[in-house]
């Protein structure tokens, strides 16, 4: 099927990462030009500038630092020109989680800063990119979390982070169309996927059985799950009508497992 996305720019955050690795390579896949960001490392983009090196560029970003995500937009407008698609994925969790009352304001301004004013740079100047090169469509992806959703005890900075994307959407889906008449702004909420962030978390056995008992489908998402939903909002032949939605990947996700049998039997007794 001809996802029409063929020569669009897109940039990817946190393309360096589980998921973003492979959101960048399904756009490379359909023609799309990639900028990927990365913050650590730009060694898990070795294969991809093998195999696509006129395709892809990548950039050094901190999305807590305004003159980063300046220079990335100048730098991938340099590059490839208009940039039609932004999916904002980069994000960090804490691997421990804490008690609100344990948890650092530190910790709490940290996660904030990178999910979510690091989100708000980066559509800042994706916008400000739309208003100084006009065309009719434009497509902005923010990437959530079913813990924005469900909330997640021990993660409060996390999933407060999360759900914030939701108000992000409902507010840009109404800006984007001043710049693009025919843009649009939607948002996915991952559920457990197995990438480095969630890694630690899937590899303990009990923990999977927690998670596995709210899902229908019995089973986590890969990276791929993910890249194809993005992949369909990015479209503007699949998806050209669809504004304002947020698409759940979670296998069906019911919310959480709160308590254990031993801990419900000791409470009533
Ligand atoms: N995995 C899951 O189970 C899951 C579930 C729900 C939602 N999500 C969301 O999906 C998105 C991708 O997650 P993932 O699982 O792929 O995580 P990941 O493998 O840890 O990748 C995170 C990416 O974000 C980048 N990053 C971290 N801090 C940054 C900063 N300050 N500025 C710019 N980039 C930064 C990382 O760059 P470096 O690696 O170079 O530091 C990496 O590319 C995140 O927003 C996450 O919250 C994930």
């Amino acid at each position: 099927m001809d996802t029409g996305l063929s020569g669009k720019h897109v940039i990817v955050t946190g393309a360096s990462g589980g998921i973003g690795l492979e959101v960048t390579r399904a756009f490379l896949v359909e023609g799309a030009k990639v900028t990927g960001t990365y913050k650590r490392s730009a060694k898990p983009f070795d294969d991809i500038k093998r195999d696509w090196p006129d395709h892809f560029i990548h950039l050094k970003v901190d999305q807590t630092s305004e003159d980063d995500v300046r220079d990335l937009f100048d730098a991938a407008n340099r590059k490839f020109g208009r940039v039609d698609v932004l999916v904002a994925n980069a994000g960090i969790a804490n691997h421990e989680g804490r008690s609100i009352q344990e948890m650092s304001l530190e910790q709490w301004e940290r996660t904030i800063r990178v999910n979510l004013t690091g989100t708000f740079l980066c559509s800042k100047y994706f916008f400000a990119n739309l208003e100084r090169l006009s065309d009719e469509t434009a497509s902005l992806i923010l990437v959530g979390s079913t813990a924005g959703f469900f909330g997640e005890a021990w993660y409060v900075d996390y999933s407060t982070s999360k759900s914030a994307m939701h108000g992000m959407m409902m507010s840009l889906k109404n800006e984007i169309v001043h710049l693009a008449p025919r843009g649009r702004v939607n948002l996915v909420n991952p559920g457990w996927t197995m990438t480095p962030m969630a890694e630690e978390a899937l590899t303990d056995k009990d923990m999977t059985r927690r998670i596995l008992q709210t899902i229908p489908m019995r089973k986590t998402a890969t990276p791929e799950d993910i890249a194809g939903a993005i992949i369909y909002l990015a479209s503007d032949k699949l998806a050209g009508h669809v504004s304002g939605q947020t698409i759940t990947v979670a296998g069906g996700m019911e919310g959480r497992v709160l308590f254990s049998q031993h801990e419900i039997d000791s409470f009533e007794n």
